[in-house]
């Protein structure tokens, strides 16, 4: 079966009534049939009938033995995190989304976990950072907000050949146009609160797993500390899923359009978007992906005109979060990196200036007229 047929179909589901959409199961516990028997379900921290259907969906999509729903992406990292015993080190890119640098420094640190941050597209240095200690690879591809490309397979052949675990953050483009466990990643996680989900309205977390066996030990971390998707939000990322080929595709054509419209602005001083051939990761893009996506960062002049643009804009909403039907454009040196310090901030390109623009499915003529107003 096609993607965008799976997308729409999701996992195999039957329900005796027929019912076409998955029911939402608002129940938190389920009767035993008798003493030592379950339906299959017991309670709903372990397994809830909606969030199932939404972890088989998820696993089929990006080609997994098994999927996990999360109250949200920030919940499905700490949970795999748990994966890892103190002593152990782990390699991660550079460019990360800020949250996830915060839960390393503040949370995982604190539990005994170092780490190093390496530019993963430089596989010489990747090779250097390994120590004896190392057991895994925490990568973006797109990063956030940067749009930094890394070899997917490249790392998984560096990764395998030490025995690391190679976990890929497919949050920027989803399934729908990367497959990370099909070029050997072994551990995707999503912010499924993004393109998912899909209309900014739920807030989610997704993993999916190759292997069984390390399978086996995330649900038990997962039944242990909690952490689930509710029944509704289950249901809501379902059903969002439902027209992920739709938006991405729109969402991406609109993203390539603006990306243009941005290259010739003449406040526009530096952009990035991996759908330009001029972006240095445009041939691992066209190698291991089937779309670009719908993200842009650019710079502008000076700081004020970032300022500027964040109060003109008007159809383009300042907000936080990317991914969703609505446009959004994010400050990141304030917002979703605000806690980095600010030298680090700034010898990442994560300045003042940056602005990251997550492209929706609104018409493209309202967006780049939104933008021109703008940038004036
Ligand atoms: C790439 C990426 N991964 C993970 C997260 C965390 O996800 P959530 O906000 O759903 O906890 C985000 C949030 O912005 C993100 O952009």
């Amino acid at each position: 079966m096609k993607l965008d047929t799976l997308c729409v179909h999701g996992a195999s589901f039957s329900e005796e009534t027929g019912a076409v959409s998955v029911p939402i199961y608002q129940s938190v516990t389920f009767k035993h049939p008798s003493l030592g028997q379950s339906t299959g379900f017991d309670y709903s921290r372990m397994q809830n009938p909606t969030r199932l259907a939404l972890e088989k969906t998820i696993a089929t999509l990006e080609c997994g033995a098994e999927g996990f729903a999360y109250s949200s992406g920030m919940a499905a990292i700490s949970n795999i995190l748990e994966l890892f015993n103190p002593g152990d080190h782990i390699i991660a890119s550079t460019d990360l989304y800020g949250g996830i640098i915060r839960y390393f420094r503040t949370i995982s640190e604190k539990n005994g976990l170092s780490f190093s941050y390496i530019n993963t597209a430089d596989l010489d240095a990747l090779n250097l950072a390994i120590t004896k200690k190392t057991k895994a690879l925490f990568i973006e591809t797109p990063t956030n907000p940067m749009m930094d490309i890394t070899d997917i397979e490249a790392v998984s052949r560096i990764a395998k050949k030490h025995n690391l675990i190679l976990i890929v953050d497919n949050t920027f483009l989803s399934p729908y146009f990367q497959q990370p466990l099909k070029i050997g990643a072994d551990i995707v996680v999503h912010s499924a609160s993004k393109y998912l989900a899909g209309h900014n309205d739920t807030l989610a977390g997704l993993a999916v797993l190759k292997d069984v066996g390390l399978a086996e030990k995330l649900r038990f971390i997962y039944k242990t500390i909690g952490g689930c998707l509710a029944p509704l939000d289950s249901w809501l990322v379902l059903r969002g899923i439902k027209t992920l080929a739709l938006r991405m595709l729109r969402q991406e054509e609109n993203a390539m359009k603006i990306a243009l419209f941005l290259s010739s602005h003449k406040r526009v001083k530096k952009l990035y978007y991996a759908g330009l051939p001029t972006h240095p990761g445009f041939e691992i893009m066209q190698k291991q992906t089937t779309g670009f996506g719908g993200m842009i960062s650019f710079e502008v002049d000076t700081a004020t005109a970032a300022a500027n643009v964040l109060s003109r804009i008007k159809i383009i909403a300042f907000a936080e979060s990317l991914g969703g039907v609505e446009s959004l454009m994010t400050y990141p040196s304030v917002q979703t990196h605000g806690d980095i310090p600010e030298s680090e901030r700034n010898a990442r390109g994560i300045n003042d200036r940056l602005l990251r623009l997550s492209v929706g499915v609104e018409d493209i003529e309202d967006l780049i007229a939104d933008l021109d107003r703008a940038l004036l």
